[in-house]
Parts: C-alpha cells; structure tokens; sequence
C-alpha cells in the first residue's frame, strides 16, 4: 500500500497564521504539524509517500522532509494547483499510485492512541473502503456516518446541518485501486469541491466499506482552527512531559519498524541541533 500526505489547501480558518506560512509547516508543539500524519503512515507500515502541497510552498516541505531516505522511506510530491477538495488526492497521485492500493491521511491530522498501529496496518489490505468514526460534540464540522443498531451504516454526509449521528470521519482513509476511478467519476458539491465523503458514498452504494469506531482509548485532533490546534499542542505537551517519550518522532518510528539502522538512527540526530528532539534521539 502507499500513502499519501494531502498538505495544500487555504488554512484560512488560521489566518493570520497562513498568510505567509503553510498550515501543515506550523508547529504542533515541538514539531512541524506534518510530522504526525506521517508517522501515521509510516505505523501502518507505509514508506512509499506522496506529499502533495500547495505551488508555494513545494520547496518548503522538500527542505523539511528530503526525499525520505534517512527514514528509509521513499517521499515524492505533487503540487494541487487549487483547493479543488481532498477526492482530488487520487487524480493528483494517479501515476504514483499505479495499481496498488493507497492511505490518504489529511495533513492537520493528529492521531494517537494505544493499538492505533495495529488498528492502521489491519487496514492495508483493504478489500473496498475503510474508514473510521470517532465521536464528537460538533458533528456538524466534518464528515458524519450514522449507524443503525446492529452498527450497519445507514448514511454518510459532509458537514451536514442536522447530523444523524455524533460520529465524525476522522482524516484517514484506507482503499483499494478502484479509488482513482471512482475519484474520475464523482461530481463537485455544492461548494465546489471533489468530497471525499463522495468516495465513501460510492464505496457504501457497492456494499465495499467498512467503518471501524475508534475507541475512547484514542485521541484524534483535527487542527484547522485556531482552538483546535492548541488543543492539540497542549495535549502533545502534557504527554510527552508526563510519559517522557515522544509523539511522531519519525526517526524512532523508521527504527523500530527496522527502516533504519543505530547508526543511522544517531546520526539522524545531528540534523536537529541541540534541541530537545535531537536529545530524544540520543536516549533512544
Ligand atoms: O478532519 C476530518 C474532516 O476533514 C472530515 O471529517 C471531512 O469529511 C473532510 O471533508 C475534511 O473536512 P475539513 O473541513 O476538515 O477539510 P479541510 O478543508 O480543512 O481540509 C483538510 C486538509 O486537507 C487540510 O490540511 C487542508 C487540506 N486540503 C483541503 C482541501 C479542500 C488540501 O490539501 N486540498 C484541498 O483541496
């Protein structure tokens, strides 16, 4: 399976803070806000990345990231020329994703949680759709699938005025290669935009998705407002002060999964300075 980053779009919901900065490049306590959906993609075990970003700020995420091979990864990128929506992930990363399957992760999404590695690399051999649902106090902010009581979904909207259930669609999204054609075939909402809640639809109308309920046991963070993203700082902080280990620290990620060796591993370090996340390293 490969992955890819979707990194573009406006982030004027963070205004001023995007006027001249990338959403996905601001920091999420110690880190750049992409870090952690990488490492969502690099737990369930997937080293073939695509990052697609807005024309402007390409080179940025190219200074940050490289081309991954110090995480014994592979990271390409695509540009999206305009915030045509998230569906367009698939046009944009046709030729990168060839015939296999693919994860798409949302770039201000933070995910974490006991078993979330597990619960990720179950899905990479996705036959269909597989999606999640997490509940939330303002369902009306994102995606919205509803169940009936034997837990069938019963409907899946975008941002819908009176939802149907409290379960919102967390960013990331695992599916098979029919995906590019479906993604060829849907029509933009009303608001102009390629909905991935329209790929979900049309995985559910073929009886091929699955919609796993993430447990209380795992936090999910969707960053693009202001609130929002120091929500997620905080959280970030308190845990890695209170646990004395590190979220989304790629590097540790690339060694546990045996990406990379010690000596990569401690040479990884010098690229940070003398920071915190350098010293991280070092502990390893
Ligand atoms: O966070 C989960 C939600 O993400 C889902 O529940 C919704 O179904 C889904 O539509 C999406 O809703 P948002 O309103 O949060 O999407 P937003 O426009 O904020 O875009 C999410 C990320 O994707 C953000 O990092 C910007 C990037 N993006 C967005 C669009 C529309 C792009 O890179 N290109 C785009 O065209």
């Amino acid at each position: 399976m490969k992955g890819i980053v979707l990194a573009g779009g406006s982030g004027t919901r963070l205004s001023p803070l995007t006027i001249a900065v990338s959403k996905q490049l601001l920091p999420v306590y110690d880190k750049p806000m992409i870090y952690y959906p990488i490492s969502v993609l690099m737990l369930a075990g997937i080293r073939e990345i695509l990052i697609i970003t807005t024309p402007e700020d390409s080179h940025l995420f190219k200074r940050l990231l490289g081309d991954g091979s110090v995480l014994g990864c592979s990271f390409s990128y695509e540009v999206q020329e305009q915030p045509n929506g998230l569906a367009e992930a698939f046009i944009i990363g046709e030729s990168f994703i060839g015939k296999d399957k693919v994860a798409l992760v949302l770039g201000d999404n933070i995910f974490y949680g006991n078993g979330l590695s597990k619960l990720l690399q179950s899905k990479v051999t996705v036959d269909g759709g597989a999606i999640f649902a997490y509940p939330v106090r303002d369902p009306e902010r994102f995606g919205v699938v509803a169940f009936d009581k034997d837990m069938n979904v019963t409907s899946i909207e975008e941002k819908p005025e009176s939802p149907q259930s409290n379960y919102a669609v967390p960013g990331i999204y695992f599916y098979d290669n029919d995906v590019v054609a479906i993604a060829k075939e849907i029509k933009p909402s009303h608001r102009g935009e390629l909905e991935i809640t329209a790929i979900n639809q049309e995985y559910l109308l073929r009886k091929k998705l699955t919609v796993g309920v993430m447990s209380r046991g795992m936090s999910w963070f969707d960053t693009g407002t202001v609130d929002a993203l120091d929500d997620a700082t905080e959280f970030i902080r308190v845990l890695q002060r209170n646990q004395s280990t590190m979220i989304a620290c790629l590097e540790e990620i690339a060694y546990k999964m045996n990406w990379i060796s010690y000596e990569a591993l401690k040479a990884s370090a010098s690229r940070y300075g003398k920071g915190a996340y350098a010293q991280y390293i070092n502990t390893l």
